[in-house]
């Protein structure tokens, strides 16, 4: 009989009215299924259980008929549920904490004078992809040395370098006269103060005179361009050398090459349907391609990076860091981390990639393009 409560007593201690649970009890969604020595309908320790996750999957928003599917899904039991509603409220946590950044970094950029224009006010609070994802791109964006080492080698001796798309700055040489170019606000604000000038304008339209830099630069970036090509071409006007850290989209490319792509997220290909494959951008510029590898403890946490720590992709900080989560839609995302989770725990992924554990760096269709 103590484990039985009282609907005034559920209520009260659960923060909810009284006709609330009476409205879950005649819905069917969490009904009181014992009775009290007096006569009284009480929750049963079975129906609390119930009650408590209906009421926090209420809190993270959901709707009372997907809690319903949610609650009576038989394959779903009280732990895995648990570890779900975590999983769940963990990440609303860092959404939540992703816009105060993006508020904070548009303080920082009010203060110090620079424009943003309503659009972009707009972006910072998630309308538009970069910029909302900005604010959470330090978290795990950082320079990888070894890719660092490659880019350094590809753009020679040269003192001025500019930098395409630059972002809070990750790859640019700190030894040389460094110009930055980065259309985002956000990201604009949140460059290291040390950092080295930067220019608000778009890879498309450069706003600089031909040859003026020995070589220009532009790192995980090109994938944003409204027209890349017009970008590489631009690249090439005003510079004599251009390096591009980019990937290989084709099907011979990261997406049949990278497991979580192949297996969990074949979304990306309609992300990148249409865009020029990247042999046709290296021919636009007349470049070659040298691979990039990506080495098992990758400092940068771009989308491949962490290709042989699967287990970093169910942590939102690490994918609120990449643009391809946010735009394969919350949908997709967590049918992705749902079945990644499960193959972690079940052996199923560790099976599936077996030849990978001993691999100290992949191939997974990175490329230079150096023209
Ligand atoms: C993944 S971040 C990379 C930033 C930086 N290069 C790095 O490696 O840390 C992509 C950047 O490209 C910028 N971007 C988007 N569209 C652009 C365009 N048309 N021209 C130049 N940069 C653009 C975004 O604002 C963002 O800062």
């Amino acid at each position: 009989m103590k484990e039985h409560l009282t609907v005034g007593r559920v209520a009260e201690l659960a923060g909810v009215s009284v006709r609330t649970l009476h409205h879950y009890d005649e819905i069917g969604l969490a009904r009181p299924s014992a009775r009290s020595a007096a006569g009284y309908r009480v929750y049963s320790a079975a129906d609390v259980e119930r009650l408590r996750e209906v009421l926090a999957y209420r809190r993270l928003g959901f709707g009372l008929r997907e809690i319903a599917d949610l609650v009576d899904d038989p394959d779903t039991d009280a732990v895995a549920h648990l570890h779900r509603l975590r999983r769940l409220l963990l990440e609303q946590r860092d959404r939540a904490a992703a816009t105060v950044t993006a508020i904070d970094a548009e303080l920082a950029a009010r203060a110090r004078g620079i424009h943003t224009t309503s659009e972009e006010q707009l972006m910072v609070f998630g309308a538009r992809l970069y910029e909302s994802i900005g604010s959470a791109y330090p978290a795990t964006r950082r320079t990888e040395p070894r890719i660092a080492a490659q880019v350094l080698a590809a753009l020679g001796d040269a003192r001025t370098v500019l930098n395409v798309g630059a972002g809070t700055g990750s790859y640019e040489p700190r030894d040389r006269d460094v110009i930055a170019v980065e259309p985002s606000a956000a990201m604009r604000a949140q460059r290291p103060p040390d950092a080295a000038p930067c220019v608000a304008a778009s890879a498309e339209r450069l706003p600089f005179a031909d040859g003026s830099f020995d070589p220009a630069m532009a790192f995980s970036t090109l994938h944003h361009w409204d027209d890349p090509v017009a970008g590489l071409r631009e690249m090439r006007r005003v510079a004599r050398r251009v390096v591009v850290f980019t990937h290989d989209t084709s099907e011979a490319g990261w997406r049949h090459r990278f497991w979580l792509s192949r297996d969990y997220l074949p979304e990306v290909a309609g992300l990148v349907a249409g865009r020029p494959p990247v042999d046709e951008l290296a021919r636009a510029i007349g470049a070659r391609m040298e691979p990039v590898l990506v080495p098992w403890d990758c400092a940068d946490g771009f989308f491949e990076a962490y290709w042989r720590r699967p287990a970093a992709y169910l942590e939102e900080p690490v994918r609120r860091a990449v643009s391809v989560w946010s735009r394969v839609g919350p949908e997709a995302e967590r049918r992705a981390v749902d079945a990644l989770d499960a193959d972690l725990a079940s052996g199923r992924w560790a099976e599936r990639n077996r030849d990978l554990v001993d691999l100290e760096a992949a191939e997974l269709g990175l490329r230079l393009l150096i023209a």
